[in-house]
């Protein structure tokens, strides 16, 4: 007997405890069943994290485009912060090439004021970016994925990013492998020249003058906000070489055609900035071209160079003379 009950007393708390445990672990599972359905409905709307990984599972619904158009559709998925809202709006990426001292500045003023458009300005006048290629491919890689960050920036709703970029700014350097990127990753190309290049030439000097006379109350300034402002920087009157003028025009003309032949393959638009100051429709082209929907752009930057090209020029008896009877003629004759 006193063997047994231990026995029995052992079986009889046995039962009890394998039951209590089974009952334990239905209610375990019940209860691992009901939190993940909670974290389901609730993480959708407060967890970025679940949501992304929802929006990696589920991808974006096809866009209504055109066929032909659907590799230009790029979805970025910022490192920094998630596009919420918009992660399912496509994002088309953009270049503007371009020289110093045709209009791109104020034409990238313009696409900025697009609320959808986020053109990062010329991130590669910073030397140390374009040091190699693959510094080069990095720096692209990370204003097309978004991660940029400018006063141009819109984020997470753009529909449109790019940015500028000067002829001597590496891209007729290491132009191969850009084109090979542009080409890869569907980058638009928005050539912006300038017809006149004698007024180009003007400029140039006038503000390279100023980089160091610094006109306005010892600041220097490429672009200007207001009418007095332009009036003292058109002021001043630059002194050509005219043993230079024929072969630099030259040197300026070809190089742009160069760059159009290099990107010629890539979807691309040229435009000249005089065409844009005569008519504000040509934006729509742009908007057109960037696939974007319409808006009326604006800029509040001020024309510097008014007057007429005789009197922003020391030498202009000269100047005329050297260019009277070459190709270069009609820069002379518009006012
Ligand atoms: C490019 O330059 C960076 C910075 O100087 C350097 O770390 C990198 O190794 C270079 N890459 C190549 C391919 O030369
Ligand atoms: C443009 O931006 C607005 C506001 O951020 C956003 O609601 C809209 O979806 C965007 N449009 C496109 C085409 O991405
Ligand atoms: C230069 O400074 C003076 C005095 O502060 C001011 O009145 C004037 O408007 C400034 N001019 C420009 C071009 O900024
Ligand atoms: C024009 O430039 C050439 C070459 O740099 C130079 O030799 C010449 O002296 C310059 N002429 C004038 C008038 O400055
Ligand atoms: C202005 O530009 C638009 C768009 O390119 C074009 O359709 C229109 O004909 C141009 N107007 C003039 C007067 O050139």
């Amino acid at each position: 007997m006193e063997t047994k009950d231990p026995q029995d007393l052992k079986s009889n708390k046995k039962f009890p405890l394998t039951l209590r445990l089974v009952v334990l672990f239905v209610a375990v599972v019940c209860g691992v069943y009901i939190f993940s359905i909670c974290v389901e409905q609730i993480g959708v709307s407060t967890n970025t994290n679940v949501l992304r990984l929802g929006l990696l599972n589920q991808p974006c619904p096809p866009s209504s485009v055109d066929e032909s158009e659907v590799p230009y559709l790029h979805y970025p998925e910022p490192e920094t912060y998630t596009r919420e809202e918009c992660a399912c709006n496509p994002v088309r990426f953009f270049c503007i090439v371009s020289m110093q001292r045709s209009g791109s500045g104020w034409f990238e003023t313009f696409l900025n004021s697009h609320i959808n458009v986020s053109s990062n300005g010329e991130i590669f006048s910073v030397g140390t970016r374009r040091k190699n290629v693959s510094l080069i491919l990095k720096t692209m890689d990370k204003v097309y994925n978004l991660d940029w960050f400018t006063s141009a920036s819109k984020n997470q709703c753009s529909a449109a990013v790019g940015f500028k970029w000067m002829l001597n700014q590496g891209l007729m350097e290491h132009h191969k492998d850009i084109v090979e990127y542009f080409e890869t990753r569907r980058v638009s190309t928005i050539f912006l020249f300038r017809r006149n290049l004698l007024r180009r030439m003007v400029s140039v000097l006038a503000n390279s003058y100023d980089k160091s006379a610094k006109l306005l109350n010892g600041t220097h300034k490429s672009h200007t906000h207001s009418p007095i402002e332009a009036k003292i920087l058109g002021n001043y009157k630059p002194k050509i070489n005219t043993t230079l003028l024929i072969p630099e025009l030259k040197l300026t003309e070809e190089t742009a055609k160069k760059a159009v032949a290099y990107l010629k393959n890539t979807r691309h638009i040229v435009l000249y900035y005089e065409d844009i100051v005569n008519n504000r429709s040509k934006l729509k082209d742009v908007e057109e071209f960037i696939r974007v929907p319409y808006r009326d752009l604006e800029s509040h930057q001020v024309k510097i160079h008014t007057a007429p090209l005789w009197d922003q020029i020391q030498n202009w008896n000269e100047v005329q003379q050297a260019l009277n009877g070459t190709p270069y003629q009609t820069f002379l004759n518009t006012n």
